[in-house]
């Protein structure tokens, strides 16, 4: 890509629907604007990045647990933790075109969509919660919300976990899962969603420690991203202003990504998030959520530290990130430098053509390797474009049976970035390719 044409988000959008990554939601009735459906390549991909993201934030250390809690909880929650008082964000509509605007996304006055001068109405705080009704009743007495954040089953769970796992502090609580938005303007693709994914962890500390463990935290996930493949260069970190903390916030870290044509963009927030949540749940709840410190022997309510992350948003930042675009041979070649980490299909087995002495060799070599690497097996049109759907998809390598395979029992194993070639006989085929595809996660 040249310096002066940043991809643009079409580019990724219409890559994804092409090759199954992502469709839009309910796409036959016109779709719905704020949601989106993972197609096969973008479930496998989206359930390596939370895999990825569970095993290094839980399952590698032994500080921190998971729970998945209910996505529709006691509205009492949310009245607690502020979301029903405060979770808004100000919309405003436009007289002339009656498109309807987040006022702090709109500069100059000036309506993005007709263009009309200080067209707009006065700002109004709108909650950004989903409301719905449980049991068969609607009336305001059994109105509840969907999740906009995974955060609150967390806090709620305190007591839960520290009796039940006997914790300790410092320790963290974590959990991934489906969050809702009635987000104003939902857009930039999977960017802004209505419904999304988020992964997160509570962090509970001693509160003279957390600023130690908010700098910890904050660096954990920077490498962590990076491990994923992110370039270094495309990341950076921003602290947030006085002014734009949450309410339940003293100071927050972004991670920010550099989406060349959106500019730099939030990826994750890192928040010290103090006792204000444990308090407000013991306040509204009448529950102690407090822990016994033995060494000051005293009860103490502990601070947070907060690592959330969109897995929605992870993914375009992969995609994004891993986007690239050359000429061989006087063609445009598309490929997707994706980490073998993250890459929805590890390798990919093309015999040579559709020839019936090719294909039995060929499909004894691709089951073979099916219990070792997710494996697809294609012998569909000609071999050149199947490597550059192979390429497109980010498939690390892709081997190939040819008429020599017959003989010497041998494949030629191609690799996407550079597309050397190598050939390696069939009983060597897993070990080589398990180093090849090895990134210690
Ligand atoms: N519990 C804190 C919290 O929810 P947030 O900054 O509102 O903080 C955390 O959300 C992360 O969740 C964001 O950094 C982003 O990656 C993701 N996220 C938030 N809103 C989103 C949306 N509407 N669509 C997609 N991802 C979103």
């Amino acid at each position: 890509m040249s310096e002066a044409a940043p991809l643009s988000f079409e580019t990724i959008v219409s890559l994804c629907k092409r090759r199954g990554f992502v469709f839009p939601s309910s796409e036959i009735y016109g779709g719905m604007s704020g949601f989106w459906d993972y197609g096969p390549l973008g479930v496998e991909m989206k359930n390596n990045i939370k895999r990825l993201w569970w095993k290094s934030m839980v399952q590698e250390r032994d500080d921190v647990v998971g729970i998945d809690a209910a996505i529709i909880m006691n509205p009492k929650v949310w009245e607690a933790s502020g979301h029903v008082a405060t979770f808004t964000d100000p919309m405003i509509d436009c007289r002339n075109c009656k498109h309807r605007f987040r006022a702090d996304h709109i500069e100059g006055n000036v309506c993005p969509d007709c263009g009309a001068r200080d067209s707009f109405t006065e700002a109004r705080a709108f909650n950004l919660m989903f409301k719905t009704h449980v049991g068969p009743v609607e009336d305001s007495s059994n109105e509840a919300y969907l999740r906009p954040e995974t955060a609150q089953a967390m806090f709620v769970n305190f007591d839960n976990v520290v009796t039940s796992m006997r914790r300790k502090l410092p320790f963290g609580i974590a959990q991934m899962g489906r969050s809702f938005r009635n987000e104003i303007t939902p857009g930039n693709f999977i960017f802004r969603d209505r419904e999304f994914e988020q992964m997160e962890m509570e962090y509970f500390c001693k509160p003279a420690e957390y600023k130690q463990w908010h700098d910890h935290w904050l660096e954990q996930r920077l490498a962590w991203h990076k491990k994923l493949g992110v370039r270094e260069a495309n990341l950076r970190i921003r602290e947030h202003a006085q002014e734009e903390l949450s309410h339940y916030s003293n100071g927050t870290y972004d991670i920010e990504y550099n989406f060349g044509s959106m500019g730099w963009s939030e990826l994750e927030g890192i928040a010290s998030r103090t006792d204000f949540d444990l308090k407000a749940h013991a306040a509204a709840s009448g529950k102690a959520l407090t822990y016994f410190d033995e060494e000051a022997n005293e009860h103490i309510v502990p601070y947070v530290i907060e690592p959330a992350v969109g897995v929605d948003r992870t993914f375009l930042t992969l995609l994004y990130d891993a986007y690239r675009e050359e000429e061989v041979r006087g063609e445009k070649r598309v490929f997707l430098q994706l980490s073998p980490l993250v890459a929805p299909i590890k390798v990919a087995v093309l015999p040579l053509s559709r020839n019936e002495k090719l294909s039995p060799l060929a499909r004894e070599v691709s089951s073979l390797l099916r219990p070792h690497f997710f494996t697809q097996f294609d012998d569909a049109q000609s071999i050149g474009r199947r490597y550059r759907r192979q390429d497109e998809i980010g498939t690390p390598y892709c081997v190939t049976v040819d008429f020599d395979s017959l003989e010497d029992n041998a494949v030629t194993i191609r690799d996407r970035d550079e597309m050397q070639q190598d050939r390696v006989k069939v009983p060597e085929l897993v070990d080589y390719l398990r180093e090849k595809l090895s990134t210690d996660a």
